[in-house]
């Protein structure tokens, strides 16, 4: 794979996927032509009424992947009572009762590690390494959950004042919290928010994206063959608009972590706004304009891998992808020229074979939008290079990596996510005026700064409004517990995930008396 692996960053599947790469794919072959199903999850009540669809795969349109039952009205409506009920059993649990079936969870994703790579990349279309690092992501996501929960919330803290006045400080759950997810990261981000939450005391509705209902349903499978109480999490695959907004309405949330778009976030906290109810903490975690600042002191062989890495790899479909790349005029030519290099080198194609480094976008709605910007751009823009589709994309919905040198950051209204780079060269006395335009985008997600000078990159990193800034490597693959993950304005609220403040936003704290 062009574009490495991160295995060292992870306590999961420790295997060398190079190297081990026959017995691996063969028994994830044999999941290929496994049909899944979905639907709410557990339920009692049935909907002959409920919404059917079916699943197909993104590189190539004919192959049936499974069918999913959304969650109709009732089914909601059970799963927010039933979440409810199991509440106060299960937030007067130890935090280590809690977490020990999260360690459990963890098990089961790696047991089960070939089918849900497998069904990684045939409903989301994600390449076997891209598969591989979401399972490692979601056990990571549990272990350091757990760890976080048992460490701060096991017991409660003592607060003496300087009289000797002696309280007790506790965190509990704060009841029933809605977590939605995206579908980039099917696995990792659906599990994580999920861990989160219930590792801080809360019962969970979850919402996962449509287009993975089937990846959230296998993984709710393995949560409650832990044993896990039923009660607790309830799965409801469904459209946005509809189920986000009955749940959303509903007074009996006590939360919300919202990881997507930012238009979506926006119209999620308008709902929450307009409840009259008590109101409840969001959280949410969003898309970004993020850029890369390159300068003359750079070496453009190394700053060529991490923009290929960063820009390219999971054909762009990572919010913390490079968006934009600011090149020193001085090194530019060299840097484009390269660029042009290594966009020839890279394979995009059927995302389960070795050769593959980019497989196709989610779904021809995203295909469509970015081809449409790719047009837009060519009457407005250079174009430096375009990947060629081999004939194997034609029945699925790809999107050829393509990179334009535009003049200006502005051109660009929102996210454009997918493998689309866009270059801007800039004059060494004009770097203030491009980080200031990386700030007036009001995005502030991740930022990659190369550069072999201590003074400027530090000065960089000081002044610009991002989340996670990244110095002398590529800015995608942050790794739980040591990379925490979140940006700044319309990039998110923070607290940051795979950090030591989230699980605190999912509590609520309450003072005791010290011997209660
Ligand atoms: P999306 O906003 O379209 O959907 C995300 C989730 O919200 C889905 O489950 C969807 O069904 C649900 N939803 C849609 N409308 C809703 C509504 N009105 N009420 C309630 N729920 C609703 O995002 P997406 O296309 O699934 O994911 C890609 C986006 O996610 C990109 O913008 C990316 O940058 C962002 N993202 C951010 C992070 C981060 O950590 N900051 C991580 C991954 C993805
Ligand atoms: N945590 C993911 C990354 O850093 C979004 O790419």
């Amino acid at each position: 794979n062009i574009f490495g692996d991160d295995r060292l960053n992870s306590t999961a599947i420790n295997i060398d996927i190079e190297a081990q790469w026959q017995p691996f794919s063969t028994a994830v072959a044999a999941f290929a032509d496994h049909q899944w199903q979905a639907a709410p999850l557990p339920m009692t009540t049935t909907d002959v009424s409920a919404e059917i669809i079916t699943v197909t795969a993104p590189y190539d349109r004919h192959e049936v992947v499974g069918e999913v039952t959304f969650a109709s009205e009732v089914q909601v409506e059970e799963a927010i009572s039933r979440a409810e009920n199991a509440f106060d059993d299960w937030s007067a649990s130890a935090a280590s009762v809690r977490c020990h079936y999260l360690s459990l969870l963890a098990e089961q994703l790696q047991q089960h590690q070939h089918e849900l790579v497998a069904l990684c990349h045939r409903e989301a279309g994600k390449t076997i390494q891209d598969s591989i690092d979401e399972i490692r992501e979601a056990v990571d996501f549990c272990r350091y959950y757990a760890q976080q929960a048992i460490l701060r919330f096991e017991s409660s803290q003592q607060i003496t004042n300087y009289r000797g006045i002696e309280q007790q400080l506790r965190y509990q759950g704060r009841g029933v919290f809605v977590c939605i997810s995206p579908w980039n990261f099917p696995l990792a981000i659906f599990i994580g928010q999920i861990s989160a939450a219930l590792a801080a005391g809360n019962t969970v509705v979850a919402k996962p994206a449509e287009q993975t209902s089937l990846i959230a349903y296998r993984a709710i499978e393995l949560l409650l063959e832990t044993g896990i109480p039923a009660g607790v999490i309830q799965l409801l695959p469904g459209r946005g608009a509809n189920i986000g907004q009955q749940l959303l309405s509903d007074e009996r949330i006590t939360g919300v972590v919202f990881t997507g778009s930012t238009p979506t976030a926006q119209a999620i906290n308008r709902t929450l706004a307009a409840r009259e109810c008590t109101p409840v903490p969001f959280i949410a975690e969003t898309g970004g304009q993020n850029a890369m600042i390159v300068d003359s002191t750079a070496l453009p062989e190394q700053v060529v891998r991490d923009v290929v890495r960063s820009a390219f790899a999971s054909a762009g479909q990572r919010c913390s992808a490079l968006r934009v790349l600011f090149v020193q005029a001085d090194i530019a030519d060299r840097v484009i020229e390269l660029i042009k290099g290594a966009m020839a080198e890279i394979k995009v194609g059927r995302p389960e074979l070795h050769r593959t480094d980019v497989g196709p976008v989610i779904d021809r709605a995203a295909r469509n939008k970015l081809l449409t910007h790719i047009e837009t751009l060519k009457n407005q823009a250079k174009l430096i290079a375009q990947t060629p589709l081999s004939a194997e994309c034609q029945f699925g919905d790809f999107v050829p990596p393509t990179a334009f040198e535009i003049s200006d950051i502005t051109l660009l209204k929102q996210e454009h996510f997918g493998p689309i780079l866009h270059v801007i060269r800039f004059k060494a006395d004009a770097l203030y005026q491009i980080i200031d335009q990386i700030n007036h985008t009001g995005f502030g997600l991740t930022l990659a700064i190369h550069s072999r000078n201590e003074r400027t990159y530090l000065d960089i990193e000081q002044r610009t409004h991002v989340g996670n800034c990244y110095i002398n490597r590529d800015q995608v693959g942050a790794a739980v517990g040591v990379q925490p993950f979140g940006g700044q304005g319309l990039s998110g609220t923070g607290p940051k995930a795979g950090g030591p403040h989230y699980l605190y936003r999912f509590t609520q704290d309450c003072i005791l008396p010290i011997n209660n």
